[in-house]
């Protein structure tokens, strides 16, 4: 035993480098263990000549407490690093797979329909889905026993007295509610669903989904509404999109349209889908009656309006063909799971 084995032992220790657990408990046996080297210094320590004892000996516990140190250093070092067993972690590899789902047809159409308006300046105005008589009928100029109600065949929560309970029917009665709490002008849509008792088929289901549009200024004319649905079709179904006005009736607008779009399929030239007409329909209009304002306390002399309502499965089906009510309905994965990444077809 000489001082160069105790100076090169402390030099490696010194430069001593372990990752893992296992790297550093392999360095204290090689140093320390029973087998050690440092272990066969202290063996060799007896036979040391008893005039170099005194100064071998303190040389020697110098080592064994640096190598201590070192090896309780590297320990912590390791352990802050992370667990030493298992294999090496490959930090490259994809991740779990986290099924997220995707969103609905009928959502991603809301969506749509909700960033056009709002882009026109328009408010988004929910109301409840349980609703009385007076906001889904009277208010919107349906009065009591008025075959106008026919239209709608209408579930009640609650019959038998002047203002039953029911499940809204259109989404017409957030206008009412719109109109009884906001302040004029008034510039919304009302996005929601509706109940209608009626016989589940492809072409009807008891649950659906409307956009009720309202827009009530001062002097605001047909020709607003107009140009509001004509701007709206072109975004919605792409800049080359007419539109044309039939007329008809609800209780609530004066006068009242019904809006065809061009058949953005066949362009016009007729297909089954348009029924060999060019046109679609998708949505209801007119101008808001003034009965329905003075019913919510607006001058129908100093103010006018325009209404509209729309189908979101309608307008969904006109977008990706599905022409079977029922499965927007029906949650089948495999029909949800074609819209994952679907924003425009
Ligand atoms: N509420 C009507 C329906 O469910 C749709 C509608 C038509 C709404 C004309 C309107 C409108 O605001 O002006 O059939």
């Amino acid at each position: 035993m000489n001082r160069e084995d105790i100076e090169r032992l402390s030099a490696e220790l010194a430069a001593l480098k372990c990752k893992t657990q296992k790297e550093v408990e392999e360095a204290r046996v090689r140093f320390l263990g029973k087998k050690g080297e440092i272990t066969a210094l202290f063996e060799e320590f007896r036979t040391v000549a008893p005039e170099f004892k005194k100064e071998f000996g303190r040389t020697l516990n110098e080592l064994k407490q640096k190598a201590q140190a070192r090896i309780e250093e590297l320990k912590a070092a390791a352990e802050q690093s992370g667990p030493s067993e298992g294999p090496a972690q490959d930090l490259s590899m994809p991740g779990d797979d986290f099924p997220l789902g995707s969103r609905h047809p009928v959502s991603i159409v809301r969506q749509e329909i909700v960033d056009i308006f709002r882009k026109f300046g328009y408010d988004v105005a929910e109301g409840p889905e349980i609703e009385d008589d007076y906001h889904v009928f009277e208010a919107l100029n349906f009065p009591p026993n008025h075959p106008a109600r026919d239209m709608q065949d209408t579930f009640f929560v609650s019959a038998g007295h002047l203002n039953p309970l029911l499940l809204r029917t259109h989404t017409s009665s957030v206008q009412v509610r719109a109109m009884e709490t906001m302040k004029l002008p008034i510039r919304v849509i009302c996005p929601g669903r509706v109940f209608r008792n009626e016989a589940i088929s492809a072409r009807a289901h008891c649950i659906f989904h409307q956009v009720e549009g309202l827009y009530i200024d001062e002097h605001v004319t047909f020709a607003d509404l107009k140009q509001a649905i004509l701007l709206f079709a072109r975004e919605m179904f792409g800049a080359d999109t007419q539109i044309r006005m039939r007329p008809s009736f609800f209780p609530f607008t004066e006068p009242s349209a019904e809006v065809d779009v061009s058949c953005n399929i066949c362009h016009g030239k007729g297909c089954n889908i348009c029924k060999g007409t060019g046109w679609l329909e998708i949505l209801g209009c007119g101008m808001v009656d003034p009965n329905v304002l003075e019913a919510s306390g607006i001058d129908s002399k100093k103010y006018s309006g325009f209404a509209f309502g729309m189908g979101l499965e309608r307008i969904a089906m006109l977008k990706w063909r599905v022409n079977d009510l029922r499965h927007y309905f029906e949650n089948d994965l495999r029909f949800l799971h074609e819209f994952e990444t679907a924003t425009e077809v």
